[in-house]
């Protein structure tokens, strides 16, 4: 295994959930952490954090749906912590509601942030990656993105998406030595599962954000020779 500490990792969504438990626990194995968000307060309250953990921690507040407001927070993070060789692409949102229920503007914007916010983040981060002739992308996809089911059309649709898209940046990229990973979680308790009512988020028996960012930790620590290409999680007997 290799060691991550003082490269350098960009987290989309690190505010809370899965985001903010990958920056704290790669933080710990000395890595250097730039978490985005839209929302800076909390930004901030997680970058403090981080901060404690002795690694250099920036932080920026976008948008994921904007192309122009993308390129810019990634451009500044960069500078900011004078590289990047990991992307983990994880902001996204989840709207519930059967086909009839949901209006084309939910529908859209589900697609914009988690199809969208994926390719556009990927696209800012692939220059410095190229340019470096190595790092690796995460792209957090869901086993909703496996099979569509009611009440999740838009999600389910946009993280089929993501999984196309992320196995076509394998396809293309693994030659510049940049690891391209899909994830396809299942349930994980955080603000989103357990407000859209997926899971009571019960620790003894439902998979934790820290789960994921320990699996997370264990795949980026593999030799440079090995690519997980594609793996799910899920909790054992929820
Ligand atoms: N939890 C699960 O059961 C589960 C299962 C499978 C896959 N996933 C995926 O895992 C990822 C993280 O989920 P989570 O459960 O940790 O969700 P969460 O607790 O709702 O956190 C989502 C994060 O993404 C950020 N975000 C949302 N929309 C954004 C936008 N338009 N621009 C920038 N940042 C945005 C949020 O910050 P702001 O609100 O401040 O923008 C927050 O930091 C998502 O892609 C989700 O689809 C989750």
């Amino acid at each position: 295994m290799i060691s991550l500490k003082n490269k350098t990792a960009i987290i989309t969504g690190g505010s809370r959930g899965l985001g903010k438990a990958m920056a704290l626990l790669m933080a710990q194995e000395g890595v250097n952490i730039g978490i985005t968000g839209r929302n800076e307060e909390k930004l901030k309250a997680v970058a403090d954090e981080l901060k404690g953990l002795g690694v250099k921690v920036a932080f920026a507040a976008f948008d994921v749906s904007s192309e122009t407001e993308v390129k810019k927070g990634i451009d500044a993070l960069v500078t900011e912590l004078g590289g990047v060789d990991i992307l983990i692409n994880n902001a996204g949102i989840g709207k519930i509601g059967t086909l009839e229920e949901m209006s084309s503007e939910d529908w859209q914007q589900v697609i914009q942030t988690n199809l969208f916010g994926v390719y556009f983040t990927a696209m800012a981060v692939y220059p410095y990656l190229k340019e470096k002739g190595e790092g690796d992308i995460i792209n957090v996809a869901s086993t909703a993105g496996l099979k569509g089911g009611a009440h999740m059309s838009a999600y389910a649709a946009s993280k089929a998406a993501v999984i196309s898209l992320s196995q076509s940046m394998m396809a293309e990229w693994r030659k510049q030595n940049i690891r391209v990973i899909t994830l396809t979680p299942s349930t994980i308790a955080s603000d989103m599962s357990i407000q859209a009512g997926l899971t009571d988020g019960n620790p003894d028996k439902v998979l934790q954000p820290e789960d994921f960012a320990e699996w997370v930790r264990d795949i980026l620590k593999m030799n440079r020779r090995a690519l997980i290409a594609n793996g799910s999680i899920f909790s054992t007997n929820p």
